[in-house]
Order: C-alpha cells, then sequence, then structure tokens
C-alpha cells in the first residue's frame, strides 16, 4: 500500500513538467525548417545573446537552391509588431532577406499587419549557394519594449539542384520529384508529424483527436483514465484523479 502510494507522488512532478511544458511554450520557434536544438521559443533579444540565442547544433537541414516553400513557425500567442525572415551566412552575418524589407508595409523591414501569421512564402534565388547557413526568423514583440524581439533560427544547407538529394527529412520516398510521406507524416519534404491518424494508432486506451490546432502534432492521442505513454499502453497507478 505505501510502496503504491509513494509510486503515485512519484508522477506529480512529471505532471508538473508535462504542465509546464503546455504553458511554457509561449512564444516562437521555427518548425520548418526546423529550429535549432533546444528548439527553445522564449529565446528574445533581452536575455539571450544575437544572432539567435542558441548557438549552432547539428540538426541541419538541406534546401534546393531557387526553391519556393512555406517557412513555418509556432507561436504562442500573438505579439505586437511584425516579423522578417533572414538568411545567415556561414559566420551568421545577415546576407538575405527572404520577407523582402516587409513587403506588406515598405516604411518598415518587418512584415506587419497579421500578428497571428504562422508562415510565409519564401523564394531562395536560384544563384545562392550557403554551406553552413541560418534562417532566422525574428518576431517583434513590441508591447513589451521598442526594441524587444524574439529570434528562431535554423541551421541550413542551400544546395544547387545537380548536388541536391531530396531525403524527404527521412520519413518518406522521393517519387518522381515528390515526397510520398510515410504514415503520420506530412508536408512537402515529409517535416510534419501527427501523433495518429485513427484511432487504432492509439492502442486499445486511446482515441486520436484532431486538435485543429495552428501547428503539428494536430493530431493527438487521448488516452482513458488510467492510462497514458505513447500509444496509451502504460497504465497509471493513479486511477482516480481526486485533490484534497
Ligand atoms: C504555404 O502556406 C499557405 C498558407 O497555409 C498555403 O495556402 C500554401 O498552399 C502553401 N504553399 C506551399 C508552396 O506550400
Ligand atoms: C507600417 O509601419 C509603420 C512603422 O512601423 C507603422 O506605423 C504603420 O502603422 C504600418 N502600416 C501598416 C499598414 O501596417
Amino acid at each position: 500500500m505505501d510502496a503504491k502510494r509513494h509510486s503515485c507522488a512519484a508522477v506529480w512532478p512529471l505532471l508538473l513538467l508535462a504542465m509546464c511544458i503546455g504553458v511554457c511554450r509561449a512564444h516562437v520557434a521555427l518548425t520548418f525548417p526546423p529550429a535549432r536544438q533546444p528548439a527553445w521559443d522564449f529565446l528574445d533579444s533581452g536575455r539571450t545573446p544575437p544572432p539567435c540565442g542558441v548557438p549552432k547544433g547539428s540538426l541541419k537541414t538541406s534546401i534546393l537552391s531557387g526553391s519556393t516553400f512555406n517557412v513555418t513557425w509556432h507561436l504562442g500567442y500573438p505579439h505586437r509588431g511584425g516579423y522578417r525572415i533572414q538568411v545567415l551566412d556561414a559566420s551568421e552575418k545577415p546576407i538575405l532577406d527572404l520577407t523582402n524589407g516587409g513587403q506588406q508595409n515598405k516604411s518598415s523591414v518587418f512584415v506587419e499587419g497579421d500578428p497571428t501569421a504562422l508562415s510565409y512564402l519564401v523564394q531562395l534565388p536560384k544563384d545562392l549557394e550557403c554551406r553552413d547557413c541560418t534562417i532566422r526568423l525574428i518576431r517583434q514583440a513590441s508591447e513589451w519594449g521598442k526594441n524587444y524581439m524574439f529570434w528562431s533560427c535554423a541551421d541550413v544547407d542551400i544546395i544547387p539542384r545537380p548536388e541536391y538529394r531530396e531525403t524527404c527529412s527521412g520519413h518518406g520516398k522521393d517519387i518522381a520529384g515528390r515526397c510520398r510521406c510515410n504514415p503520420l507524416y506530412s508536408g512537402h519534404r515529409c517535416q510534419y508529424r501527427d501523433e495518429c491518424s485513427e484511432d487504432k494508432d492509439c492502442g486499445r486506451h486511446g482515441k486520436c483527436v484532431n486538435l485543429e490546432a495552428t501547428t503539428y502534432p494536430k493530431k493527438q492521442c487521448f488516452c482513458e483514465m488510467g492510462w497514458f505513454g505513447p500509444q496509451c499502453n502504460k497504465h497509471s497507478c493513479c486511477r482516480h484523479f481526486r485533490m484534497t
């Protein structure tokens, strides 16, 4: 009995951590190309060093020179001001503005007018080859100060056609120039993942729910009371959720 209570208590720190991840995921982080690890979304100009808040890591995405694609990001809640997307060279100096100096507002280098934007269609120049480079998203949060902003960086190689090889992010097959994605994966490079596509992906004790979320995973497993983990396959000792 005692041991049982003990193991149940041990679940609490985990629950708190899970709650924190839910609540603390509050600002801006690139989802494609994927942000540097750890992909924290609270890297800001006030507390973290430029240009990106975290140093380069081992996660790198290959992108074809001249290609057109959506840069996408996660956003906890709307901030005031605009955003811009840049290419930084190998020494992390900005060399190109992919948002065209704020197309929608010529008086600003930031794209303004849509505080909930989560994607921006960019076109890379055909002649741009850039190894060990970085794509940086800057999102202003002017409600917290004139120069206050969040940044999120993704490390990339921008590679010309002859050398480019489509890997479909390792989650699909390139068939005649198009990625056919494995189950649960989507996006033109199979770069996004859902947790499930139907109830059976969540085992005998779960349901696949489409959260209609703005970022992936949009479909997630919801477990019956007393079950948790991948495919809801772990049995919890906490059978009743009684708070005292
Ligand atoms: C980019 O995203 C927009 C908005 O979600 C979508 O309508 C469009 O089809 C996407 N374009 C490409 C090339 O992925
Ligand atoms: C354009 O940017 C300026 C300066 O940031 C701002 O004052 C103005 O309201 C913006 N206009 C539009 C249409 O977003």
